[in-house]
């Protein structure tokens, strides 16, 4: 894929917020994360906010990962003849997203509005309530025909133990996508969940807008927001 004219060069914005040297990780930079981030992390926040604040957030992490992808730059002429690098994103028809069951739900329709042409694909992972770990268990994925010759966002907006996103990728590498080709987005995740994951895909990327330090003894991750699927779709 990604044939290009040799006229073209290929720009990719490096992953400048590094986490640590060695991974992938770009933590997002924007003056209104804070913000919003505050607003879902409060408790009293309600759900119809919560969906609210959070798509907003989304927005900003979906369109600042776009940012981070490579693109084709040319030299193009401005109406007032003038002359500026043109950037252009690979065609989304390169690009497949990946929504982890059921909070990466929230992530889908953002990412079909900024590239309409990408193709969905829905890995249905759960916690294992009974164990005492909480396993997740994989129990379905139903993904785009051609996708191992696509670049893929694989989202779900909480990276705690990485337990989930883990079988995400095992079951894209099975499907032949290139580690490489992955870019795993979250909203929050937290340090112990990025290195069990880059400790099994050291070749993948990372995007999140923030990174928290620790799990409870729940596995949520703290501060964290609590269980976004169940404050996005008002569940308990
Ligand atoms: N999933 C959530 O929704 N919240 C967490 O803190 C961890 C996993």
């Amino acid at each position: 894929m990604f044939r290009l004219a040799s006229a073209f060069f290929v720009s990719s914005a490096c992953y400048a917020t590094c986490y640590d040297r060695n991974y992938k990780v770009s933590v997002m930079e924007h003056p209104a994360k804070d913000l919003l981030m505050s607003r879902i992390r409060n408790q009293s926040t309600n759900k119809e906010d919560f969906v609210h604040y959070s798509n907003r957030l989304l927005h900003l992490l979906l369109e600042y990962t776009i940012g981070l992808e490579p693109k084709i730059v040319t030299k193009e002429r401005a109406p007032t003849g003038g002359t500026y690098d043109d950037y252009q994103l690979l065609h989304d028809s390169n690009y497949a997203v990946v929504v982890i069951l059921r909070s990466g739900v929230s992530m889908l329709g953002e990412t079909q509005n900024i590239m309409p042409h990408i193709t969905s694909g829905f890995i249905l992972i759960q916690r294992d309530e009974q164990s005492e770990e909480k396993t997740p268990v994989f129990y379905y994925s139903k993904l785009p025909p051609g996708i191992e010759n696509k670049r893929v966002l694989l989202v779900d907006p909480m990276l705690a133990t990485g337990g989930s996103a883990t079988l995400a990728i095992e079951e894209l590498v099975k499907a032949g996508v290139k580690e490489e080709n992955i870019v795993f987005i979250n909203l929050i995740s937290c340090e112990p969940g990025i290195n069990a994951l880059f400790a099994k895909f050291p070749k993948i990327s990372m995007v999140t807008a923030q990174v928290d330090p620790i799990l409870n003894e729940n596995r949520y991750i703290v501060p964290g927001l609590g269980d976004f699927g169940d404050r996005y779709f008002g569940t308990e």
